[in-house]
């Protein structure tokens, strides 16, 4: 089956019993046990709910694993992973990983896990960091905010050689994009708040496996006992949006690519950072290993943070806010956001590319960087 086939059908059940085409959300906490079996297959819902299961199911199919945990956002996904490793252990993650990740290792796992935040691109730096307590190398790509592009194959080779696992967040391309599973990685992770869900009303977070290992049986463990899991109606909601992703992804690649294409020639932007430009310095990696270069890009703007914070504050269209993958644009100075501790340029206005008419995005962007 062909991906927009698996999106609109490896989620959704009819039901037998009343002939619904489309899956009823079920909020029952338990479920009923008959002489000591569960013949739904349920037996509570922290373990596992009908539209939880619909959910994952889709998800593993989508990114082309061999299962899938849902969560209650993406950072929850992220904790599983570090919550599965033994204390002591070692992870090599992006110097550009996503803020609210990074805190999360330097914050909740400082004194229970190590970790380095290095140039994961790079061969040598990657070697010149593994440690014998080293277990997981962390990507990112494109990352964000800077649109980084890492070589997933690259990393994997040196991960296999070494006996580590490769872990891929895959939220800013999502499967449509890429498919990390198919170069080599052993899971990918998703903030679901954003492309799936795909309209900025809801919190999810996903895990993707490529083999039902005894590490993976650790996750389902933290997803399980833990229970940072997703409200049935939640999965409800991302299992009806993912139907639309395929499609959606098109049109936010379309328009991003656009705009970006728009913004480079503009004589008040100093750089546009999107992989599906020529001038992107990992422009080559993104066409070997993406399908497509996703709806994302940054840009800085010529001048400092004032001038940043005026384009900001101009535009009509956009919407100035944090977070990405709805169909509404949204624009952000990045590193206020990200707070004092940030690498990220002040002069930097990070993108995400919705599905209105590009002409309209692009009168509006030009209108708000020429009150610079
Ligand atoms: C790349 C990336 N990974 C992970 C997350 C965390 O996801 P959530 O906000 O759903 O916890 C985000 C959120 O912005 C993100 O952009």
């Amino acid at each position: 089956m062909k991906i927009e086939t698996i999106a609109i059908h490896a989620g959704n059940h009819a039901d037998k019993q009343s002939g619904a085409v489309i899956q009823a959300i079920t909020t029952s906490t338990t479920f009923v046990r008959e002489n000591g079996e569960y013949p739904g297959g349920h037996i509570y819902s922290r373990a596992s709910n009908p539209n939880r299961t619909s959910l994952e199911n889709v998800l593993a199919k989508l990114e082309g694993g061999a299962d899938s945990a849902a969560f209650s956002s993406g950072n929850a996904a992220g904790m599983a992973v570090f919550q599965s490793l033994k204390p002591g252990s070692h992870i090599i993650a992006p110097d550009d990983m996503y803020h609210g990740l990074r805190n999360l290792l330097k914050n909740v796992f400082v004194g229970i896990l190590e970790f380095d935040f290095v140039d994961v691109n790079d061969k040598q730096t990657l070697l010149n960091t593994i440690k014998p307590n080293t277990v997981l190398i962390w990507l990112e790509t494109p990352s964000n905010p800077l649109l980084k592009i890492t070589d997933i194959k690259q990393a994997v080779a040196i991960a296999k050689q070494n006996n580590l696992w490769v872990a891929v967040d895959n939220t800013f391309a999502t499967p449509i994009c890429q498919q990390p599973l198919s170069l080599g990685a052993d899971v990918v992770m998703h903030s679901a708040t954003k492309y799936f869900g795909g309209h900025s009303d809801l919190m999810g977070g996903a895990l993707i496996i490529a083999n039902k290992t005894d590490w993976w049986a650790k996750i389902r463990q933290v997803q399980e006992m833990g229970g940072a899991i997703p409200s049935p109606q939640d999965c409800y909601m991302l299992v009806r949006s993912i139907k639309t992703l395929p499609y959606r992804m098109k049109g936010h690649v379309q328009n991003a690519q656009a705009l970006a294409e728009y913004l480079e020639k503009h004589p008040k932007v100093e750089q546009v950072m999107y992989p599906g430009l020529p001038s992107h310095p990992q422009h080559d990696i993104a066409k070997k290993q993406m399908l497509s270069f996703g709806g994302m890009l940054s840009f800085t703007v010529k001048g400092g943070a004032d001038e940043a914070a005026k384009v900001v504050n101009a535009v009509k269209i956009f919407t100035q806010a944090t977070s990405l993958g709805g169909v509404e644009s949204l624009i952000e100075h990045r590193a206020m956001v990200e707070g004092p501790d940030t690498k990220t340029p002040k002069n930097l206005l990070r993108v995400s590319v919705g599905l209105e008419n590009i002409e309209d995005l692009i009168e509006d962007i030009s209108l708000a960087i020429n009150t610079i």
